[in-house]
């Protein structure tokens, strides 16, 4: 059979509905203190749905390793088969736990790309860096302290590093960089969880008050931030970090030899992608998920990296 051409155009919809469904699904599970139910109820919605997309679609980053993950896991087989043969990073619920408090920022995510097109990201954590799209390449960088990057975007922008706002996740590793992050003066926004809004953060600084994204955060997060920001625009930078053996033979396993190699988005996400995410609960990025007699109401970002184009789809079902 003839290579079928992967047309980001016409499959971006469906990647909607994905993204939707998985979203639906975990409604009724918001603030209800049950991590695992919420994701799996998005997790079966999000696999139902793309199992009716015609495409050949392999599962570049998923719920986890084929032996830990029993659906969507990495190197599933997705789609009816009947189309281009492309990869797909997915997290049908990115902040399960904000989602079982109530949380603001849980989103469903989904990213389509030909194939071999993403990154395999092992499940590791990724130090990340990002800034939104307006500044020339390499203006901060991952060479680069903490406050020499608030700096440097200081001056990028001509404001002063107390204009600069920096979104981190409280973790406790984090608190070296999070006390040299304060000598200058800029503000924090920390979050308890969701790395991938808080990197789309960047890309909509007017809107979201965030300048710039840094911290380790999951290595399959960093890959979908990287195909988010590259159809909104901006910079980012990711590295792995390796807390052992066992982690570095699940790099070597995914086929990556050089552990200390630094990845731009670009790296991250070589060709055209298409990304769609579904607010969960209310967030900066996206209204969370409506309830209202008879109905259930969601807002979807669908973005092409082909032409920059970001749609913004609100979707009523009854229930
Ligand atoms: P889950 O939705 O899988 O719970 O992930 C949430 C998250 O906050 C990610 O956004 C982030 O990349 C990762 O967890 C951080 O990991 P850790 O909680 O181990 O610091």
């Amino acid at each position: 059979m003839s290579k079928i051409d992967f047309n980001d155009r016409m499959l971006s919809l469906g990647l909607a509905r994905v993204s939707e469904a998985a979203a639906m699904a975990s409604a009724r599970l918001i603030g209800r203190g049950d991590e695992k139910a919420a994701d799996q109820a998005a997790v079966n919605a999000m696999r139902d749905q793309l199992n009716m997309l015609d495409i050949a679609g392999t599962v570049v980053i998923g719920e986890g390793e084929r032996d830990e993950a029993p659906m969507l896991f990495i190197g599933e087989e997705v789609g009816t088969g009947n189309g281009p043969e492309v990869d797909i990073a997915l997290d049908p619920l990115e902040g399960t736990t904000l989602t079982a408090k109530d949380m603001p920022n849980a989103l469903t995510v989904i990213a389509m790309g030909p194939r071999g097109s993403m990154l395999h990201a092992p499940d590791v954590y990724m130090d990340k860096l990002a800034i939104g799209p307006g500044y020339r390449d390499g203006v901060v960088t991952m060479d680069m302290s903490p406050a020499e990057r608030v700096n440097a975007l200081a001056a990028a922008r001509g404001c002063s590093t107390d204009d600069i706002t920096v979104c981190v996740l409280e973790r406790p590793r984090h608190e070296e960089m999070i006390a040299e992050l304060r000598t200058t003066g800029c503000a924090i926004r920390l979050i308890t969880d969701g790395d991938v809004a808080g990197v789309i953060h960047c890309a909509e600084a007017e809107k979201t008050g965030i300048d710039m994204y840094m911290g380790s955060g999951g290595a399959p997060e960093g890959v979908l931030a990287a195909a988010a920001l590259k159809c909104m625009g901006g910079q980012m930078f990711g590295r792995l970090t390796f807390r052992n053996d066992d982690e570095r033979g699940r790099a070597k396993k995914a086929g990556i030899t050089n552990l200390d190699r630094v990845y731009t988005r670009d790296d991250m996400v070589t060709q055209d992608v298409i990304f769609a995410a579904t607010g969960v609960t209310d967030g900066s990025i996206l209204p969370g998920i409506r309830r209202e007699p008879g109905y259930l109401t969601t807002e979807t970002i669908l973005m092409r990296s082909k032409t920059g184009s970001v749609r913004r789809m609100n979707y009523r079902n009854p229930r």
